[in-house]
């Protein structure tokens, strides 16, 4: 089973840049990208910052474009979206709790879309009312799940992201922990880089945007850092034993090199026989 993985794709109104790249340019990139190269993929999730300030206009133009996408997408919530006018124009993703949380059975196992939005902040919360239904949601079927969530369950160690991280990822971690033999990944966004590790002993990753990209700068320790690496999105490849996940950097403009350009002849000439 094959999933697309998309992440802060900031939609905004038509014609504004975000760190001088336009999203909605990047958003139709993307998609063409991703469906001409993973057109059989069982699902595609975009995890969050689905509109730049939270605009109502995005998420119309949002619902008219995945309603062409020929296969089926799920949403969850970040901290540049407004849970409101989200569920003004998406209302059948509320769940009973007002939250935008809900589950998709595929061929791999359960899907699970979490809700990790906090209001006035760009920080992520988890509370009490959430952390039962995870529990309650992993409890009650023998998996295997998959989680899908906006805010990084995982510190990063930078000391400006981790101020707008999960602020209740050890409660998070908590849940998972109780469940963890039957998660078998846990996809996140809102970083805007390439991570890797794991939550409670389950694997998880995270991916650059579709629009502006983070770097790993360690000694800025005030203010969020940008980049011009490329834009990306994910997809994964889930068998029984396995998961592997590609970030896939579509927004590279540079050349792509194979096998009998004359450098690379060199290296296996003098390095690999096969
Ligand atoms: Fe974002
Ligand atoms: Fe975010």
């Amino acid at each position: 089973m094959k999933l697309i993985h998309m992440s802060d794709i900031h939609l905004t109104t038509p014609g504004h840049t975000i760190g001088g790249r336009d999203p909605n340019a990047n958003f139709e990139r993307a998609l063409a990208h991703a469906l001409a190269d993973h057109g059989d993929a069982e699902l595609l999730v975009i995890t969050g910052d689905l509109s730049d300030w939270g605009d109502r206009a995005d998420y119309e133009r949002l619902k008219a474009r995945i309603a062409d996408v020929p296969i089926p997408v799920r949403l969850c919530i970040g901290n540049h979206d407004d849970r409101a006018r989200f569920l003004e124009v998406f209302p059948e993703a509320r769940d009973e709790n007002g939250f935008v949380q809900g589950a998709l059975d595929t061929r791999a196992g359960r899907c699970l879309f979490l809700d990790t939005w906090a209001p006035n902040t760009h920080a992520g919360g988890f509370c009490a009312k959430r952390a039962a239904w995870l529990d309650a949601r992993l409890a009650e079927h023998p998996g295997p799940f998959f989680l899908f969530m906006h805010h990084n369950p995982i510190p990063t160690h930078l000391v400006p992201m981790d101020k707008i991280r999960l602020l209740d990822d050890a409660t998070f971690r908590e849940v998972v922990g109780r469940h963890a033999r039957k998660v078998r990944h846990i996809f996140f966004g809102h970083c805007h880089m390439p991570l890797a590790g794991s939550t409670a002993g389950v694997p998880t990753t995270s991916l650059r945007g579709t629009n502006h990209a983070s770097i790993a700068v360690f000694a800025e320790k005030d203010l969020l850092s940008a980049s011009d690496l490329p834009e990306a999105y994910g997809v994964a490849f889930i068998a029984p034993d396995y998961v592997t996940v590609h970030m896939i950097e579509f927004g590279y403009q540079g050349p792509v090199r194979v096998e009998g350009s004359p450098d690379y002849a060199l290296w296996n000439r003098e390095t690999m026989r096969r």
